[in-house]
C-alpha cells in the first residue's frame, strides 16, 4: 500500500513544489514506484516535470469527469498534472457532500500501485489542501529560515490538528524541513536552533541549502538529479528522500 505524504505550508515560495518534485524524483531513482500529484492551480509541479500533453488533471479527476490517468515521467515516476481550473474547485464544490474526502476516494483505487504518493499543496489552506490532509498519512512542512515562517506555523498546526481530530485520525507530522538554508547567515542558524528546540526529532537532519541549480532545474523540465547530479541540491534532496523513506 502506498504511503501518502502531503507537502504543505500556507506561506508561498517556501519550497513545497521543489521539495515534492525532488523527493519524488529521488524516490524514483531509488526504484520506488512514485506518483506526484499537483494540487496547485499555479501548476508549478506540472511544468517543472515538463508535462504539457495530458487529458486528466487534478481538477477534472477530482470532479469525477475523468478517471485517474496519470502521466508517466519514467519507469518509476508518474504525475497527475494540475490545471488553472482548480482555482474554481472550492467554490464549485461548496455544496458537495463529503467534499473533504474527494481526493481520498480517488486515490483508494491506485494505492496498491505505488510505494509513495506525494502531494504538492498550494499556498492556501482551502478545500484542496484539506483534501490533501484528509487523505495523507504524513505531512511534511518545508520552512524558510525566517521569523515570519515560524509565526505561520502556529496557524498551520491548528489546521492539521483539526483535520486529525475531525477527518483523518491517522494523520501524523512527518517533519519540518528547512529550505534555502545558508549556514553563513546568523538568522538561519538562529531559526534552525529555535525549530530544533521546539520540534526536536521532527526537524529533519537534512537541511536543503540555497542552491541555484534547484531554481534552474524546473525550466529545463528535468529533475535536479538529471540537471545537476553533483550539486548541493541533488545531495541534500537525496539525503532528505532517504530520511523520509525511513519514517
Ligand atoms: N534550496 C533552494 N535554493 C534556491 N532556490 C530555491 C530553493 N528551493 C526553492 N527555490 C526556488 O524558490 C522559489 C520557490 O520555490 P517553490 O516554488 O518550490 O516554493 P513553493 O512553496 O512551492 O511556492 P508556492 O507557494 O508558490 O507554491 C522557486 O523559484 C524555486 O526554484
Ligand atoms: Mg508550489
Amino acid at each position: 500500500m502506498g504511503k501518502i505524504i502531503a507537502f504543505i505550508n500556507q506561506k508561498g515560495g517556501v519550497g513545497k513544489t521543489t521539495t515534492t518534485a525532488s523527493v519524488a524524483s529521488g524516490m524514483a531513482h531509488l526504484g520506488l514506484k512514485t506518483l506526484a500529484i499537483d494540487l496547485d492551480a499555479q501548476c508549478n509541479l506540472t511544468t517543472s516535470f515538463g508535462v504539457t500533453d495530458f487529458r486528466a488533471n487534478t481538477y477534472n479527476t477530482l470532479k469525477g469527469e475523468l478517471g485517474l490517468e496519470s502521466t508517466k515521467i519514467d519507469e518509476h515516476l508518474a504525475i497527475l498534472p494540475s490545471s488553472v481550473d482548480l482555482s474554481a474547485f472550492e467554490l464549485e464544490m461548496s455544496a458537495e457532500p463529503g467534499k473533504e474526502y474527494l481526493l481520498k476516494e480517488l486515490l483508494e483505487s491506485v494505492l496498491d500501485q505505488y510505494d509513495y504518493i506525494l502531494l504538492d499543496c498550494s499556498p492556501n489552506l482551502g478545500l484542496v489542501s484539506i483534501n490533501a490532509l484528509t487523505t495523507a498519512d504524513l505531512y511534511i512542512i518545508p520552512l524558510l529560515p525566517h521569523h515570519l515562517s515560524i509565526q505561520g506555523l502556529t496557524k498551520l498546526l491548528e489546521i492539521t490538528d483539526k483535520v486529525k481530530k475531525r477527518l483523518n485520525p491517522g494523520l501524523e507530522m512527518g517533519g519540518i524541513v528547512l529550505t534555502q538554508y545558508n549556514n553563513r547567515k546568523v538568522l538561519h542558524r538562529d531559526i534552525a536552533q529555535v525549530v530544533q528546540e521546539h520540534f526536536g526529532q521532527k526537524l529533519f537532519k537534512t537541511v536543503i541549502r540555497e542552491n541555484i541549480s534547484l531554481a534552474e532545474a524546473p525550466s529545463s523540465g528535468t529533475d535536479i538529479f538529471q540537471y545537476a547530479p553533483k550539486s548541493n541540491g541533488a545531495e541534500d534532496y537525496l539525503n532528505l528522500t532517504k530520511e523520509i523513506i525511513k519514517l
